[in-house]
C-alpha cells in the first residue's frame, strides 16, 4: 500500500480549504490564517480515511430504487431535548451540541444518557476535559442511575474507535458522547491538537465511524464569542444535526435550539431551568418568559409567538424618549432593526403618529430572538403606549403582521395562539381579522382588526 499523503491548505479561522497557500482567506477575509495540512491518503484499520466520507461504490440508481432507511429513533427521556432533535435520536446520526462553557452541555448529555442507559441500551461517555472522578461526582450529586454508563477518558479518535470496536461484541455501545470535540485529535493530521483542522478531521473521522457502525454520537463543541463552533463552517456540514444550548437573560434558564437538522425541523426550541438538581425541563415556557413586573409601565405589551410547533407568550417593551441632540436613535433588541424602521414608517403614514423626532428602543424580554412577523402589531402598540404614556392592561395581548399599506395580516396558527393566551389568563386579544376564531374561546374577548387604525382605536378605548 503506498502511503502517499495529500496536502491541503486550510484556513484556521473559518475552515475553507485551498489547493495552494495564500496570504488571505478569500472566504473570511482574514490574513495569515492559511495553514498547510497533510491528509492521510490511506485507509486505516477502521477502513476509514482521515477526511471525507466513506461513500459506497459509485453506481447509478434511480431515486425510486433507493431503499428507504427506516429512521429508528431512541428517546432520551428528556422531552425538550427529544423535541429539538425532531423526536429522539436517530440511530447512526451525529449531533453537535454547542454552547458557551458552563451552559450545561455536559450536564444535559450526562442526564440524557443516564436515562437511556437505564432502559438497557449501551452508552459510552468519552471525556477529554473532565476527569472521570469529576463526572462521577456530578452524576452522584444529580442522583442519576449510573450503573450502565461506560466511561472512557481519551482524546485520540483512533483509540476511541478501537475501544468501541472491542466492546462491540457483548454490549455494543449505541450512544456515544464525545466531550468535547475540541480536545480530540487524530493521528492522521499533523497540525497541533486543538487547531481547526484537527477538530475538523477528528469530527469527520468519528462521523464516518458512527455512520458505518450505526452508532449515534453526540459531540460537544464550545462556541466562541461570536457563536461559531471552532470556526463557522467547519463542523456543521460534517454532522447531521447541530443544536445550541444558550443562556437566556435570566441566567437560571437555558434555551436549546437546532441550527441544522437533517432529521427534523429547526424551528423547535427546548427550555430548561438549571438548578442544584441539574437541568430541569420547563414544560410551560410561556410562564417563564412572562414573569412580568408587579406594576406595569407604559410601553410593555405581550404577544404570542410561534416557536416550532408551539405558542410562546413573550413581553415586548418599547421606550420612546425625546431626542436631545443629533439623529434620534432606533434600537431593536431581539428582532430586526429594519423591521422596526419599517413599522415606524407605517405608523407615521397609516396611523398618523409621527416618531421621526423621537429616540425609540424596543426589546424582546428574556433574550428571545423573534424571527416571525406576528409580533409587528405588538411592537407598534408598545411604541404608541410608551409615546402616549398609556399602560396596557396586563391581561391584554396583541399579535398580527403589519403590511406596508397599514393592513393587519393574519398569521399562522392563530387559534392555537389564542388558546394558549386564554390558558395563561389573558382576557383580551387584538388580532388580525383573518385570524378571528369561528368558535368563541372561554374567557377571552377577541377584537379582530383589519387595519392599524382599527387597532389604535381599540387602544384608545382602554
Ligand atoms: P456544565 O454541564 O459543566 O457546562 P458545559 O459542559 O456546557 O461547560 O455545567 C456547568 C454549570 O452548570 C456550572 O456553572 C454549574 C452549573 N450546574 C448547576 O447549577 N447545577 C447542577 O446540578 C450542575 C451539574 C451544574
Ligand atoms: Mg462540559
Amino acid at each position: 500500500m503506498s502511503k502517499k499523503a495529500k496536502t491541503a491548505y486550510v484556513c484556521t479561522l473559518c475552515g475553507a480549504d485551498y489547493p495552494r497557500w495564500g496570504g488571505q482567506c478569500s472566504s473570511c477575509g482574514e490574513w495569515n490564517c492559511i495553514q498547510e495540512v497533510r491528509l492521510a491518503a490511506v485507509s486505516d484499520k477502521h477502513g476509514q480515511r482521515a477526511v471525507g466520507y466513506a461513500g459506497g461504490q459509485s453506481e447509478l440508481k434511480r431515486l425510486s430504487d433507493v431503499d428507504l432507511l427506516k429512521a429508528e429513533r431512541v428517546l432520551t427521556g428528556i422531552g425538550e431535548l427529544d423535541r429539538v432533535l425532531g423526536g429522539g435520536i436517530v440511530s447512526g446520526s451525529v449531533v453537535l451540541i454547542g454552547g458557551a462553557p458552563g451552559a450545561g452541555k455536559s450536564t444535559l448529555l450526562l442526564q440524557a444518557i443516564a436515562h437511556i442507559a437505564e432502559r438497557g441500551l449501551a452508552v459510552l461517555y468519552v471525556s477529554g476535559e473532565e476527569s472521570l472522578q469529576q463526572i462521577a461526582e456530578r452524576a452522584h450529586r444529580l442522583k442519576l442511575p449510573v450503573i450502565n454508563i461506560m466511561m472512557l477518558a481519551e482524546t485520540s479518535v483512533q483509540r476511541i474507535c478501537d475501544v468501541l470496536d472491542s466492546i462491540k461484541t457483548e454490549a455494543k455501545a449505541q450512544i456515544v458522547v464525545i466531550d468535547s470535540i475540541q480536545v480530540m485529535h487524530t493521528q492522521d493530521a499533523e497540525s497541533a491538537p486543538g487547531s481547526v483542522s484537527q477538530v475538523r478531521e477528528s469530527a469527520s473521522y468519528l462521523t464516518q465511524y458512527a455512520k458505518k457502525n450505526q452508532v449515534s454520537m453526540f459531540m460537544v463543541g464550545h462556541v466562541t464569542k461570536d457563536q461559531s463552533l471552532a470556526g463557522p463552517m467547519t463542523l456543521s456540514h460534517i454532522v447531521d444535526t447541530q443544536i445550541i444550548l444558550s443562556s437566556t437573560d435570566d441566567a437560571r434558564y437555558r434555551v436549546l435550539r437546532a441550527d441544522k437538522n437533517r432529521f427534523g425541523s429547526i424551528g423547535e426550541l427546548g427550555f430548561f431551568a438549571m438548578d442544584s438538581g441539574g437541568l430541569k425541563e420547563v414544560k410551560n415556557p410561556s410562564a417563564m418568559f412572562l414573569n412580568r413586573a408587579e406594576k406595569l409601565s407604559s410601553g410593555s405589551v405581550v404577544t404570542v409567538l410561534w416557536e416550532g410547533t408551539r405558542p410562546l407568550l413573550v413581553e415586548i417593551q418599547a421606550l420612546v424618549t425625546d431626542c436631545q441632540y443629533g439623529n434620534p436613535r432606533r434600537l431593536a433588541v431581539g428582532f430586526d432593526q429594519n423591521r422596526l424602521a419599517m413599522l415606524l414608517a407605517v405608523l407615521s403614514r397609516h396611523g398618523n403618529i409621527a416618531t421621526a423626532q423621537d429616540e425609540i428602543y424596543a426589546n424582546v424580554v428574556g433574550g428571545i430572538k423573534v424571527s416571525e412577523t406576528s409580533s409587528d402589531l405588538a411592537i407598534v402598540i408598545g411604541v404608541v403606549s410608551s409615546l402616549k404614556n398609556k399602560i396596557i392592561p396586563h391581561d391584554m395581548l396583541f399579535f398580527g403582521e403589519i403590511g406596508l399599506g397599514g393592513e393587519i395580516r393574519p398569521v399562522a396558527n392563530g387559534y392555537a395562539r389564542l388558546q394558549d393566551a386564554a390558558k395563561h389568563g389573558f382576557k383580551t386579544a387584538v388580532i388580525p381579522k383573518g385570524n378571528a376564531p369561528k368558535k368563541a374561546i372561554d374567557g377571552l374577548k377577541v377584537f379582530p382588526v383589519s387595519t392599524l387604525m382599527d387597532a389604535l382605536d381599540v387602544l384608545a378605548e382602554i
